[in-house]
């Protein structure tokens, strides 16, 4: 098994500093002559480093059968008794500037550099895919208007595992929400850790112009259930003038928010009186079109809470009965293209 230029110890005794000091004899031995064995059983002495320390690259590690040397006895340090050579190995040494070693750095390297390439490919992998939740993608860009405590987005936003591809917005200041509303605060919380951008006394009616989001495009432009708020009853032609101002405020200002295949959408009650708001008209008044209305249910929304929104009562909830999201598009996308530019 060994060649005749070969250092070879099968001694398995003595102390680490022993170790040491014979390897790095050993190491000007294998400058003349060639390989140096040593077999041993205790992975704490880390021979690799101490090889690595002396001026010696650990070539290979093979296990030891004893019944592989006819005739060899092994012996403790004193020559006296046998011990049991379970877990042992013979480690290979070889000169570490040599070239051999050299070609096997760079071949372990490589194959290192390889393995991390394939586990960052993997991790992109996972990074990018696709989570939806109804007519929501973690892909799209998303703007979240009139939001009541949250619980709207939060509910996407944990459908997508992040927010960072959303904006979610109240009419509200943080410190009205947090008065009113017995979640926000929490929702909020929650939402800032997952990479949401809230931006708070956004009005529907001049978002486009808000600051951050002036220039802004995004794919999907929601508002569930506008409202202007209770003043008079619902089915009372003022009250429904004035839910009618903000719901043709929001499709305006969206009008100029949404990208070229982007769809603007509003859940709506479409009971009476509710229906009467006829929010079809108002979008078509504006240049957007209907592509599709959708039936509403809440219960695909795990975790999203409905809230009244002004008034004494609100943080209460309300029935939804019957409702729809009604889906629209730009009818021509605008003349002059903005530029996408994203959080
Ligand atoms: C019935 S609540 C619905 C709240 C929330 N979207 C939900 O589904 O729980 C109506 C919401 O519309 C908001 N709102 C009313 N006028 C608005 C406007 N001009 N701009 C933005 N939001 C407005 C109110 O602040 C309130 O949060």
């Amino acid at each position: 098994m060994f060649g005749e230029k070969e250092k070879v110890s099968t001694e398995t005794g003595g102390s680490y500093g022993e170790m040491e000091s014979k390897l790095k004899k050993w190491q000007n031995y294998e400058k003349l002559a060639g390989v140096v064995r040593t077999t041993h059983p205790y992975s704490e002495w880390d021979l690799e480093t101490l090889g690595s320390s002396t001026g010696l690259y650990l070539k290979d590690e093979v296990p030891l059968w004893v019944s592989d040397y006819e005739g060899y006895g092994v012996k403790s340090g004193d020559g006296r008794e046998k011990f049991n050579v379970k877990d042992r190995s013979t480690f290979i040494f070889i000169e570490e500037s040599s070239s051999e070693a050299l070609a096997l750095k760079v071949e372990s390297l490589t194959r290192e550099v390889s393995e991390l390439r394939a586990m960052a490919a993997s991790a992109s992998r996972v990074r990018m895919e696709e989570k939806t939740i109804k007519h929501y993608s973690s892909k799209h860009k998303i703007l979240l208007v009139g939001e009541g405590d949250f619980s709207f987005s939060l509910c996407l936003a944990k459908a997508f595992g992040s927010a960072s591809n959303m904006v979610a917005t109240s009419l509200d200041s943080r410190d009205t929400l947090t008065r009113n509303y017995s979640r926000a605060l929490q929702n909020l919380l929650q939402l800032e850790n997952l990479g949401c951008t809230i931006l708070h006394e956004v009005n529907a009616h001049t978002m486009s112009q808000h600051p951050f989001l002036q220039h802004k495009l995004f794919d999907r432009i929601v508002f569930n259930f506008p409202h202007a708020g209770f003043v008079f009853r619902e089915h009372h032609s003022f009250q429904i003038e004035s839910h009618k101002r903000v719901v043709r405020g929001f499709l305006k200002s969206s009008r100029e928010m949404v990208s070229e295949d982007g769809e603007i959408h509003v859940t709506h009650k479409t009971a009476y009186p509710f229906c009467e708001w006829r929010i079809e008209k108002i979008a078509e008044e504006v240049g957007l079109q209907l592509v599709k209305e959708v039936p509403f249910c809440i219960w695909e929304y795990e975790g999203y809470c409905n809230k009244k929104g002004s008034g004494d009562r609100c943080n209460d909830s309300f029935p939804v009965g019957l409702c729809s999201t009604f889906k629209f598009m730009n009818k021509d996308p605008p003349t002059d293209p903005q530029v996408y530019d994203f959080i």
